[in-house]
């Protein structure tokens, strides 16, 4: 593991304690509609809290680009946030810099917490803008990070307040490095990487360095159907990143000579319509109609990937197989996600998750507890397990 100090490392007492969480968690109407990150990171809170830290919470929410977004407020979080500590009161900051963030920082005492509006309000945080970075350094004596899900974005609270002030991991973040770092370093062969989810372009360039990592690619999800079409399958309506064929093709070639297996669906459930108990049918690859849409794997697919999964003893899962939020199309992940599970519970894969869609449908599936490590992360659980530095440990470590 990196070489970076802990929260074990200072003495939290009387002391102001800007910790970079992420509260970038899924909202509906409001309402917070799962709270794992919120949870996770509570227990690094909780313990500066209780050591007598003057806490303050720092977090992004969605992307505003810069801009004050009601709707991107992190006011209703600050609520969640006090269920997750107990019940403690938490103070509101309306603004992360400035005399609104002082005057809230100024009302927490030793053992209090205060959870500032969200960073991403000033262009000045995803730009690491010094200034900016300076003005959020002035409002605390020390800095932790517990945003391990966050870490691989260079910006001004994630390695900026790294530079101006002690720094020290948090336990969230400790753990993660912890667990991810023994799944990727020291992983049993053979090592299956299963990517799924819509975000195709954002993760392409990652499935071509994870075939350097791994024995076994499996490629569901929407991400799927870009890869069938760069292989001539007719698609339908799909969701799929044409313009993208050549990259997967390219992924594919390279797969070839690594002599690492892809596994691609060879069946689907389609429908013409993506709601809840929509009228679907299963189709082999090669037999969409026009109007179609892939919404699920089917079951060739699901048992192609399970007995594939029986052969492996490292699982990396990113992103689900369908369009998991709207039965049926949930079935694809959950069989994948029952079957991991029981093999994780046999002792005979070590199973590792990470993403807010892929906890999300594991957690649908029933199967979160049984799984070796969830990590809170999406985009930097991809870069760290295909090798990246990421930014904002490696601020920890300088
Ligand atoms: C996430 O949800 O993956 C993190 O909070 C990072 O969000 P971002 O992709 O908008 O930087
Ligand atoms: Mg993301």
């Amino acid at each position: 593991m990196a070489d970076f100090k802990t929260i074990d490392e200072f003495a939290p007492e009387g002391k102001r304690v800007l910790v970079r969480v992420d509260f970038n968690v899924p909202m509906q109407d409001g309402e917070v509609t799962d709270s794992t990150r919120i949870e996770r990171a509570a227990v690094t809170l909780k313990e500066l809290m209780a050591k007598g830290g003057r806490v303050i919470a720092l977090s992004h929410f969605g992307r505003p680009k810069g801009k004050a977004e009601p709707a991107m407020s992190l006011a209703p979080i600050a609520k969640a946030l006090g269920k997750a500590l107990g019940g403690k009161d938490v103070v509101f900051g309306e603004d992360c810099i400035g005399p609104k963030a002082e005057a809230a920082v100024g009302k927490v005492g030793n053992g209090g917490i205060a959870l500032l509006e969200n960073l991403r309000f000033h262009a000045g945080e995803e730009k690491n803008n010094p200034d900016f970075a300076d003005a959020l350094a002035a409002l605390g004596d020390v800095y932790v990070n517990d945003a391990f899900s966050s870490s691989h974005r260079a910006h001004a609270s994630v390695t900026g307040l790294a530079e101006r002030l002690p720094a020290y991991a948090g336990r969230l973040m400790e753990a993660e490095l912890k667990a991810l770092g023994a799944a990727v370093g020291g992983a049993d062969r053979p090592v299956a990487a299963l990517v799924g989810g819509a975000k195709v372009s954002t993760k392409l360039d990652v499935l071509g360095h994870l075939l350097d990592k791994v024995d076994l690619l499996i490629i569901g999800g929407g991400m799927a159907n870009t890869f069938l079409h760069a292989q001539g399958v007719d698609v339908g309506k799909s969701l799929c990143e044409k313009d993208l064929a050549d990259n997967a093709r390219a992924i594919l070639d390279k797969a070839k000579a690594k002599n690492v297996r892809i596994i691609l669906p060879e069946d689907g459930v389609v429908a013409t319509r993506f709601e809840q108990d929509a009228e679907n049918r299963v189709v082999e690859i090669g037999a969409v109609g026009a109007e179609e849409m892939i919404l699920d794997i089917g079951p060739k697919s699901i048992a192609t990937i399970n007995e594939a999964l029986a052969g492996c003893k490292t699982l990396l899962w990113n992103g689900p197989m369908g369009a998991f939020e709207v039965a049926p199309f949930n079935k694809g992940t959950n069989a994948v996600a029952q079957a991991a599970a029981k093999l994780t519970q046999e002792g005979r894969l070590q199973s590792v998750a990470g993403g807010g869609d892929t906890v999300a449908a594991l957690a649908h599936a029933g199967v979160l507890e049984q799984f070796s490590y969830v990590s809170t992360a999406g985009g930097a659980f991809l870069e760290f397990i295909e090798g990246k530095k990421l930014p904002g440990v490696a601020a920890l470590a300088g």
